[in-house]
């Protein structure tokens, strides 16, 4: 076994990832998890999370309960307490690290930190009036039976709102955005964290549903209304679905 191989065989399989093998690979990363987030997306990441808490609570009643799934350090989870001031706002996630790091940047007055897996949240359905999920769903080993559980848990006319990485539409653009993935961002990544997961994270995104198959999905998980708002010319997309009463 070469060096390369040592390094890279305990990282989950993009497109088939196991949950032990995701959970370990977060928890190795999530000391240098926030730092690489900004510097991968030159902060635009903050603008994508912000644009998803603003789509997800618009119209909500204040006192509003929002699920912030595979909340990670919970920054989704803070820009949707800013949004809806009043609201209560629960961030679940299975990788204890990062919840502990999310707790420990924005306190528990505002949150309820949940370890959960997102295939059986520990909810009544219905319980929630909107849901967001930040670039989770593609770490999911049960994608569908992620999207099935999210429409449960969340009320009729509830709004899902998700943000994923997508694939640009123009070749160039494209082609350019995969020379960073592969080459930059796992090279970036190992010297930070010292771990290879941005190679892991680079495969998943290629092996990722595309926008139109997500929209697909989203529907056939019983979520209407869906639309796909293309960002930075479809590096990311922002999906959202409305839950529809049961017929
Ligand atoms: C790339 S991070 C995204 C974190 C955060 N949402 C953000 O925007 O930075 C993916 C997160 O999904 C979580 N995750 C992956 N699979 C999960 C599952 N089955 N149940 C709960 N959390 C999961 C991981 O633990 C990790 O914190």
């Amino acid at each position: 076994m070469n060096q390369a191989d040592s390094r890279t065989d305990n990282l989950p399989v993009a497109g088939s990832p196991k949950n032990s093998d995701v959970r370990r690979m977060f928890g190795e990363i999530t000391p240098a998890y926030d730092f690489l987030n900004r510097f991968f997306s030159g902060t635009f990441d903050r603008r994508w999370r912000s644009l998803a808490a603003r789509a997800a609570t618009e119209g909500l009643n204040p006192c509003a309960r929002i699920l912030d799934l595979a909340t990670g350090t919970g920054d989704l989870a803070m820009d949707l307490a800013k949004a809806a001031p009043a609201a209560r706002v629960h961030g679940a996630d299975f990788t204890r690290p990062m919840l502990a790091h999310a707790a420990e940047k924005f306190g528990r007055g505002r949150f309820e930190w949940i370890e959960a897996d997102a295939m059986a949240l520990p909810f009544e359905n219905d319980f929630f009036d909107a849901l967001t999920i930040a670039f989770g769903l593609r770490n999911m080993d049960d994608r569908p039976g992620a999207l099935a559980e999210m429409a449960r848990v969340v009320r009729p006319g509830g709004r899902v709102a998700i943000l994923e990485f997508g694939r640009p539409r123009n070749r160039i653009w494209r082609a350019l955005f995969e020379l960073y993935l592969f080459q930059i961002m796992p090279r970036v990544g190992r010297l930070v964290s010292g771990s290879m997961a941005y190679l892991y994270l680079a495969q998943s995104i290629r092996n990722f549903w595309s926008a139109d198959e997500l929209s697909a999905k989203m529907r056939a998980a019983g979520l209407g209304s869906v639309t796909a708002t293309p960002l930075m010319g479809g590096i990311v997309y922002l999906h959202v679905g409305v839950k529809e009463p049961a017929s």
